[in-house]
């Protein structure tokens, strides 16, 4: 059954893989997933994954956000599955057909999760993109367009703003998985840094998140394991 620690997946945002691996031997019975992101995996390469294997009984989130033609993006998916990771990311903007291809052609257990809007994209810079005003205006209408179609694609889910997860479940259901960043636990919030549309781990989990990505309250906390158990309690009192 999934426990209350199996929501968290902590982001490895280190230079380092003897950083890496710290924060691995660290937290590695208070989180569920450990997510290699660009930095790391372009860094340390595929490496990494194995001794986060060997170490770690937390599955491994691949943030790869990839995003191409179909043939190459592809290509890379079947090279990162051969490692095994729960998830990986792909970027919805390359369209429906690309997320099908990739899916029909999943050769192992791996799950593909789209990216549908970064949450650095505001009205804004969407409008300098050329996007219509019905998604300029309505940020959750694009979100939700694009989870729709990596539904359609055969994507198990994907990556969006807690803010959006409760319209995403209700439109699209509960086994489409929705993953969300952005999380602050309320006794984190000192000073604001990068994430402007914050939403509590606990708001997350009962708004429907199946998984939240919690990285610097976790990591820059005196004792990073405690941090991740008091954000698995805060999950505990929402379930
Ligand atoms: O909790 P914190 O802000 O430190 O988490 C940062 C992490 O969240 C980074 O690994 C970043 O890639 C990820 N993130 C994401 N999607 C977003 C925003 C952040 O995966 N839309």
């Amino acid at each position: 059954m999934k426990q209350p620690k199996d929501y968290i997946v902590f982001p490895l945002d280190l230079p380092t893989y003897d950083q890496a691996m710290s924060y691995v031997d660290r937290l590695n019975n208070q989180v569920g997933l450990f997510k290699v992101g660009l930095e790391l995996f372009i860094s340390q390469g595929p490496r990494i994954l194995k001794s986060i294997r060997d170490t770690a009984g937390a599955g491994i989130f691949l943030d790869l956000k990839l995003h191409d033609i179909p043939a190459t993006v592809k290509r890379a998916f079947m090279a990162a599955s051969k490692y095994r990771p729960r998830f990986v990311t792909i970027h919805c903007d390359e369209g429906e057909e690309l997320l099908r291809s990739v899916a029909e052609d999943n050769p192992g257990d791996t799950k593909i999760l789209a990216v549908t809007v970064l949450t650095s994209l505001d009205q804004k810079k969407l409008k300098a993109l050329g996007y219509d005003d019905k998604f300029t205006d309505d940020l959750s209408a694009l979100v939700l367009l694009k989870a729709r179609m990596a539904k359609a694609a055969g994507c198990h889910g994907v990556v969006c703003s807690g803010l959006e997860v409760a319209i995403i479940k209700r439109e699209l259901g509960p086994e489409f998985l929705a993953v969300t960043p952005g999380i602050r636990p309320v006794w984190s919030v000192v000073n604001q840094d990068d994430q402007k549309r914050i939403v509590t781990p606990a708001d997350a989990v009962k708004n429907g998140a199946d998984y939240v990505v919690i990285g610097r309250p976790i990591r820059d906390a005196k004792d990073p394991a405690d941090a991740a158990m008091r954000v698995a309690e805060e999950i505990e009192s929402a379930l």
